[in-house]
């Protein structure tokens, strides 16, 4: 990919004066500040209409920034590492003391992560710091996987978008605490519990069953379009909705699709982009059909029953 130095140089710049800007990861893009600038940080949670008790991923660029912001490190973040940074992983490890409390919202841990995409790299780089960042959607909004949709929700309220076109994976990042007895699965995404499994050689917890949701963020509505998102086992169910009413209707799946009505695949990469489309289109109703390989995939079928609450 073409990087264009002068904007990075810009986009570091800004970051600097303590201004909060939007960039292109791997997975979705993210609204990030600079960690020492704790009025940034928190910048970008007015910006953004979010809760302050969701906690921030802090990204790096280099393996030494990850042992300056967390100890008590367990074996298991550097079979982690080892294989998934860079790239789509998020690890939450103990918080080192001193570090920022703004980002994680008073939590004594800290979740980190290193993205591949060369555009935040090089801005990660060129500023020679850490950055807490989020994704780049009003909360509560679906995540935006290409450089209109942080338009769409921000306006000219940022002094800078940084373009790297669609994003590769198109979903949040799998995020995995190390804090507990076993690993945690604290949200599924593109890196599998298999593949996450596999690498640590036993097995991976799934947060959510437990009373309190150890993932912050997990207890809010997410995800969500306009128009109402209604899941679907069967096919046969979901043709016997479309008979009911005359609505304005958007069909989700990875093979169904219905002469007269606006049908979408159904994948980490199309996702958000449907979610918001139908939205543009002024879409009422977005239905679904969860076949069992999407109901297999616990990624997807977290952001879907997420966005129908
Ligand atoms: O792919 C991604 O992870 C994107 C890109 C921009 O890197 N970022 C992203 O950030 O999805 P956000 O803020 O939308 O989601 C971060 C998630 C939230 O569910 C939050 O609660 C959780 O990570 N999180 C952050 N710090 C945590 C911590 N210390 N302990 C547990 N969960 C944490
Ligand atoms: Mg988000």
């Amino acid at each position: 990919m073409e990087i264009d130095q002068k904007k990075i140089f810009l986009a570091a710049e800004l970051l600097r004066k303590g201004e909060v800007v939007a960039f292109p990861t791997e997975t979705v893009y993210g609204l990030g500040a600079r960690l020492s600038d704790a009025r940034a940080i928190q910048k970008i949670y007015a910006l953004k209409g979010r809760p302050a008790d969701n906690p921030m991923i802090v990204h790096v660029a280099k393996k030494e920034e990850i042992l300056s912001l967390a100890e008590d490190i367990p074996r298991d973040f550097f079979l982690l590492m080892e294989q998934f940074f860079p790239g789509p992983l998020t690890v939450v490890l103990k918080k080192k003391r001193g570090v920022s409390e703004q980002v994680s919202s008073g939590l004594p841990t800290i979740a980190l992560r290193m993205p591949s995409h060369p555009i935040a790299r090089a801005l990660i780089e060129s500023l020679g710091e850490p950055v807490p960042a989020t994704s780049a959607n009003l909360s509560g909004r679906p995540s935006p996987t290409i450089r209109e949709h942080v338009l769409e929700d921000f306006g000219d309220k940022l002094p800078l978008v940084l373009d790297g076109g669609p994003c590769m994976v198109g979903i949040e990042s799998t995020v995995i605490s190390l804090v507990h007895k076993a690993p945690t699965l604290l949200r599924p995404g593109s890196i599998s519990l298999d593949e996450l499994e596999k690498v640590l050689g036993k097995k991976v917890e799934i947060a959510g069953k437990q009373e309190a949701p150890m993932s912050p963020g997990m207890k809010y509505r997410h995800y969500a379009p306009k128009a109402k998102v209604i899941l679907f086992d069967e096919k046969e169910e979901l043709m016997a909705h479309v008979q009911k009413k005359l609505l304005k209707r958007m069909i989700l799946s990875t093979s169904l699709s219905v002469p007269g009505l606006l049908s979408r695949a159904l994948s980490f990469h199309s996702l958000y982009h449907a979610l918001r489309e139908a939205d543009q289109k002024e879409v009422e109703e977005i239905l679904v059909l969860c076949d069992p390989m999407v109901k297999r995939n616990l990624a997807l079928m977290n952001r879907l029953t997420l966005a129908s609450l």
